[in-house]
Formats: C-alpha cells, structure tokens, sequence
C-alpha cells in the first residue's frame, strides 16, 4: 500500500475548489509512453499550470501500471528540476470500470479515480460509485463518477448515441454516491470523430466541418442544481486542422475528422467544468510530426529523431490549451 502523499502528488479537491472559484479549468491530459509525460510536465511546469495525469486501463495495459506509477512519481521530481517549487500534479485513473480496478490505483499511489458506471442502470451505477467513494475517501483519494452517455469509444465501452445528463438525477447521485466531481454528457465524444459529417454544416468558404453546438442548457441546468459543484467534460480535444492536414498531407488518412471547437471550451472552462479531457490531441500532434519526419528524413531510424519533434509539437499544444484554452497558467504557482 503507498499513499499518493508520498509521492508528491496531489488529489483534485483544492485544485477543483479553486478552479471552480477562478473560472478555469484543470487539464487532464492521458499518457501511455515517456514522451507524453516530459510534455505534459514541460507545460504544466513552464506556465506552472495544475495538471492531471490520466491513465486509462487501455494505459494500464499498453505501458505496464507499475511502471506508469513510477513514471508519475519521477515526473514530479522532474517538475522541480524544471524549477517549479510546488508542482500540483495528480494521478488519476480515468474511466475505471470496476471496484477492483479502482482500489488497485488507490493501493498504488494514485490520487484520484474515475469510476465510470455511466453505462449500467442508474441504482448499480449509484451503488458502485458508493462504495468505491467509501474506499478511495479512506485514503483521501478523490472520486469522479459519470452520468449520462457520451457516444463514441469510452475505453472498451461503445456508444452508438450519446444521451445528454439528466439534471434531474444529479442531485440524487452526488448525495447518494459522495462522489467529488461529476463527469456529464453534453455532446462532446471521446476520438477525433466526434460528431458524423451529417450532424454537422459545411462552412462554404473552407469546405471544413462544422459541429452541432454543446447542449450548455442542460450544463446550467445541472449547474443550477449543484451550485459550486466540480464538474467534468470528457471527450473535449478540439482535433486541430493544421494537425489533421499535415498527417493527411504525409500519407495519413483521416477524412472528416472533427472535434470540439476551442471556443465552446473556454465558454466551458469559465463555468462549473473544472476538469477537460483531452486526449485525442495529443495522439494527433505526435502523429502529425512522426509523419512529417518520416516523409522528410526518409533515412532518419533513430526514435529520438523523430519522437523528439513529436515531443515538442505536443508540448506546444499542452501550453496553448493551459494559456488559451482552459486558462489554468498561473494557478500552481
Ligand atoms: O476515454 C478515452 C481515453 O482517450 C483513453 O483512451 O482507452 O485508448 O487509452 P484509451
Ligand atoms: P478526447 O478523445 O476528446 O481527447 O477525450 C479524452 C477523454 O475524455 C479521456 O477520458
Ligand atoms: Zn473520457
């Protein structure tokens, strides 16, 4: 059993309480590899900027838990070396899907889970989240829970139709689980397909996309029935389109690719989402720059040649989102 203190990391309750406060949202970037970590720690270091680091089970699978741990144990040393006195870095389990993986991460140092019963009946989803949050809280390990549906892959777990939080549940779900934030469906989806070209409009000029609006009706719904209450927007990369361009423009193909645009999200970020997930960017600017490297230095074949451009070009997407974005810089110092 290691307790999360130990390691020098943080849960999400001041990080949460305070973004709520300030109108701005904490990023919670997912990681599977090294790479993706020294960025993410970069950023947040360089704008001094809370951050979580989400690991999913897909995570957990590809890169090893344990391994993973240390990596977010060493990533806070390195935050100080980078010169960031008081780093505010979690470690979060995103999309857990049962009590036995969430007490895993709790056993293991992590400092905050998801349990993400949103596909089951509402009661089981009630009764599981509860007694996860009765276990996590004992090691003063934060909960998030999620209700409602967000279409698109959630894991191993897939929607066809994404089905909007029902405000009116919320308030039953939270007093009844004890959870300490609240993941919600508001259209948003988890890929960089989040929205099929037919639920959108053509900009005429440009040919792009252009995606239904967020339901921000139901949001202040909820908002209004949980005042001050943290809440969680999953699903809400924004899929770049210069990012989309280079990797279609060097042998990839990813047609109609559309995401969440960045305005929605600081229209989001300045209300009761304190938490934004994102994902999919990340995976899009490494592979933007792998390709490009690989199209223009054909006879490149050391990793650390075209994984440090890769690097770099997530860096700068992690410290846009914190500046421009979700407007956390500034909030660890
Ligand atoms: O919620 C989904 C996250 O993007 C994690 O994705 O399960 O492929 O690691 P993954
Ligand atoms: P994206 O696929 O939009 O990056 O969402 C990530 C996410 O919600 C992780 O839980
Ligand atoms: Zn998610």
């Amino acid at each position: 059993m290691v307790n999360y203190k130990d390691l020098g990391l943080v849960n999400t309750k001041d990080m949460f309480a305070k973004a709520v406060k300030g109108g701005y949202a904490v990023p919670a970037f997912n990681f599977n590899n090294m790479e993706q970590l020294q960025a993410i720690i970069m950023a947040a270091a360089e704008t001094k900027s809370p951050v979580i680091l989400q690991v999913s089970k897909g995570a957990r699978n590809y890169a090893n838990q344990t391994l993973l741990r240390y990596m977010a144990e060493g990533a806070v040393e390195y935050a100080k070396e980078l010169g960031w006195a008081k780093p505010q870095i979690c470690l979060h389990l995103d999309h857990g899907d049962s009590f036995e993986l969430c007490k895993s991460c709790v056993d293991m140092g992590f400092s905050s889970v998801m349990i993400d019963g949103s596909s089951l009946p509402y009661d089981e989803n009630v009764a599981l989240t509860k007694k996860v949050c009765e276990y996590a809280h004992q090691h003063g390990v934060t909960v998030e829970g999620e209700l409602g549906v967000l279409a698109g892959v959630e894991d191993e777990v897939q929607a066809e139709e994404s089905h909007y939080t029902k405000p009116e549940e919320v308030i039953d779900f939270t007093s009844k689980t004890g959870v300490d934030s609240l993941a919600i469906s508001i259209g948003t989806s988890h890929g960089a397909y989040k929205f099929k070209p037919e639920q959108c409009t053509r900009d005429p000029k440009t040919g792009k996309l252009v995606p239904p609006p967020l339901a921000f009706d139901v949001l202040a719904e909820i908002e209004k029935k949980l005042p001050g209450f943290p809440i969680v927007l999953h699903g809400s990369s924004s899929v770049p389109q210069d990012e989309v361009d280079t990797i279609n423009k060097f042998g990839g193909k990813l047609p109609d690719a559309v995401g969440i645009p960045e305005e929605q999200l600081r229209q989001a970020a300045k209300s009761a989402v304190c938490k934004i997930n994102i994902d999919s960017d990340s995976r899009l600017a490494m592979t933007a720059a792998i390709r490009q490297t690989f199209a223009e230095k054909p006879g490149e074949f050391d990793p650390r040649k075209y994984l440090g451009p890769a690097r770099d070009n997530m860096k700068k997407m992690y410290m846009h989102k914190i500046i421009n974005v979700l407007g956390s810089n500034g909030k660890a110092e």
